[in-house]
């Protein structure tokens, strides 16, 4: 039996919620726009002074990230799956006058020119579940990155997929479901569409960065979520989403730097 095309799947789903997402209230671009930063601290922290570094935003959605990282002074090139959300992307650009690339492309495939090597490749919250192979991710990861440059992820704990009713270790099948969107809270119903994502536990991660060829030079895991994006959360400071299990904090964000050492 052949297999279904789940490229093909999210490809649609991320059309459709591209549409939703640009006008909701969670992604605030009229803020960015405004001269706002969607950025959190956790990657703000991270990343630091980025003036002037050539940064590659893997699954960039529309730009939104992206841009705030140019904003800041880097040369942004964003890579996303979906047309809709690279022509909405463009869209912001024009709009905000800021100077980024936006490549539409499958992440395995996306090949930037020979020069392109980057000083920073950067890649954050709900990237890697729409992925299925993660070595070809990493190995894309270290390819795109000049020698000496540094990857930066910031990403859902796995811990959270767990308690959500997903798997923790790794399955070849995805988890198939057609379901509403995160923007806009109750109004889900009113964008259903079917995804294919994979669950892939932390040790996963730092051993495909590794047997890349990647030094890992920090995990931290958090407690919160910079997003209130799953049911059930708490905001017991601003802008941090906390939940627990039987009184005790879970896991629901981790973030990860290395460097490329080799030529
Ligand atoms: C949750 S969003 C990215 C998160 C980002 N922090 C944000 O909220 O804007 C996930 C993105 O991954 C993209 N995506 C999914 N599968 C992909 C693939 N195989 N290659 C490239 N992009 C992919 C989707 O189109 C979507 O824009």
């Amino acid at each position: 039996m052949t297999e279904p095309d789940y490229l093909g799947i999210n490809r649609a789903a991320w059309d459709h919620r591209t549409e939703i997402h640009v006008d909701s209230a969670f992604y605030d671009v009229p803020g960015f726009l405004a001269g706002g930063c969607s950025l959190r601290d956790i990657e703000l922290a991270q990343l630091g002074d980025v003036t002037g570094q050539r940064l590659l935003h893997l699954q960039c959605h529309f730009g939104l990230d992206t841009l705030s990282w140019a904003r800041r002074g880097a040369r942004c090139t964003g890579v996303d799956l979906s047309p809709r959300a690279i022509e909405q992307a463009r869209r912001l650009a024009r709009q905000a006058g800021l100077a980024a690339d936006f490549v539409c492309s499958d992440v395995y495939a996306f090949e930037a020119s020979a020069q392109a090597s980057f000083d920073i490749v950067f890649t954050s919250y709900g990237a890697i579940c729409w992925l299925p192979d993660l070595s070809r991710w990493a190995a894309k990861v270290v390819q795109q990155l000049a020698p000496g440059g540094r990857f930066h992820m910031v990403e859902f704990h796995p811990v959270y997929d767990l308690v959500a009713g997903y798997g923790y270790f790794h399955r070849d099948a995805p988890d198939i479901e057609t379901e509403g969107t995160y923007t806009d809270g109750g109004d889900r119903a009113a964008v259903q569409t079917k995804l294919a994502t994979w669950v892939h536990p932390l040790g996963d991660v730092v051993q495909a960065l590794i047997d890349a060829g990647l030094r890992i030079d920090s995990l931290r895991e958090y407690p919160y979520s910079p997003y209130n994006c799953f049911d059930g959360l708490e905001e017991r400071e601003p802008g941090r989403y906390f939940m627990q299990q039987a009184g005790h904090d879970l896991p629901l964000t981790y973030a990860i730097a290395g460097t490329r050492l080799d030529g």
